[in-house]
């Protein structure tokens, strides 16, 4: 059998994993991501397609096409990261170097699209024709499939929620706007605020100042979801806040694309319900024509953090997207 590789590249770890056509993970292989330096990840990748190929050649199967999910703006052509928010990548043509690293064909795609792929074709969404995806982590990613198709845009550049503007004059963003929406509703929103409290001390945040130590500064998100999934009452709010301000933006999105389901992923969706609910409450007060129209369900992402490296791998075999 032909095996189709699916990378990941995150801000910590490269994630990759061979699939098989019905999208079952069948081999796995984990790296640190080296320095944000193009040559480093390429050769980095190069290494967890030479694993998993072992992996592979044991179980008798080849591997046949690789897809990389990206966190930032691919060219429609899947060839190039033209430019990334939270990372260091400027038109940097990572399909050519893979190419010539792996000797497979490769598609680069944006993170959040392969993800919205995956839960589309095996995951929360498998039995819809449209459906949105939002992965909430460092940043805000969107992916939305309208009638079995991902919209990319004429640039490729669709989709790319975490940056429509919610607070006039707000946080500056990495995208050099001020007040976008994975300033407000994402995990580095939810460390932002944690941390503050933190600072400002007070028996509110005691339970988050213990797990840091007292150090605000060393306060990650890992910690904030662990605190507010051990009812911290502090942590909890956070969540709130930030699921609420998720909704919001879910029903801005929503009156645009109108999908049949809202997948939500990415590593603050950890946290689960505690995300999830105040997100729905919002999205369905948010809703234009409320009352009048069911809100479409808001579900967690069915593969998890597999999401965006199966649907690659399954985006590299057809390209049918
Ligand atoms: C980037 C998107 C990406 C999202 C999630 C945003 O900052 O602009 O391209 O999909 O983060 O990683
Ligand atoms: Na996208
Ligand atoms: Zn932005």
């Amino acid at each position: 059998m032909t095996l189709s590789v699916g990378v990941d590249i995150g801000g910590t770890k490269i994630a990759a994993c061979a699939v098989d056509r019905a999208g079952t993970v069948a081999h796995r292989a984990l790296r640190e991501t080296p320095a944000q330096d193009p040559d480093a990840i390429t050769v980095a990748v190069a290494d967890l397609v030479e694993d998993l190929r072992d992996q592979a050649r044991a179980g008798g199967e080849t591997v046949g096409a690789l897809g990389v999910a990206c966190a930032g703006f691919v060219d429609a052509a899947g060839s190039t990261i033209v430019f990334a928010a939270n990372l260091a990548w400027r038109n940097e043509p990572m399909q050519e170097r893979l190419e010539a690293a792996t000797g497979l064909p490769v598609i680069l795609e944006n993170d959040a699209n392969a993800a919205a792929w995956g839960e589309y074709r095996f995951g929360a969404a498998e039995d819809v024709d449209d459906m949105l995806l939002i992965t909430v982590g460092t940043g805000i990613g969107g992916g939305a499939i309208i009638q079995d198709r991902v919209l990319r845009g004429a640039k490729g550049f669709a989709t790319e929620v975490g940056h429509l503007r919610m607070v006039p004059d707000g946080h500056l963003c990495g995208c050099g706007n001020h007040g976008c929406w994975e300033q407000y509703a994402s995990g580095t929103a939810l460390v932002r605020d944690a941390r503050e409290l933190v600072r400002a001390g007070g028996p509110h945040a005691s339970g988050l100042a213990e797990r840091c130590g007292g150090d605000a500064d060393s306060l990650e998100g890992v910690m904030v979801t662990e605190a507010a999934l051990a009812g911290d009452p502090a942590a909890t709010e956070l969540f709130c806040d930030v699921g609420r301000k998720l909704g919001e933006g879910i029903a801005d999105l929503v009156a645009v694309l109108d999908p049949a389901r809202i997948v939500v992923g990415g590593g603050v969706a950890a946290a689960g319900d505690l995300l999830l609910d105040p997100a729905r409450a919002s999205f369905a007060s948010h809703l234009s024509g409320r009352g009048h129209r069911d809100p479409a369900p808001l579900v967690l992402a069915g593969l998890g953090n597999d999401a965006g490296m199966v649907g690659a791998a399954d985006l590299a075999v057809a390209r049918r997207g």
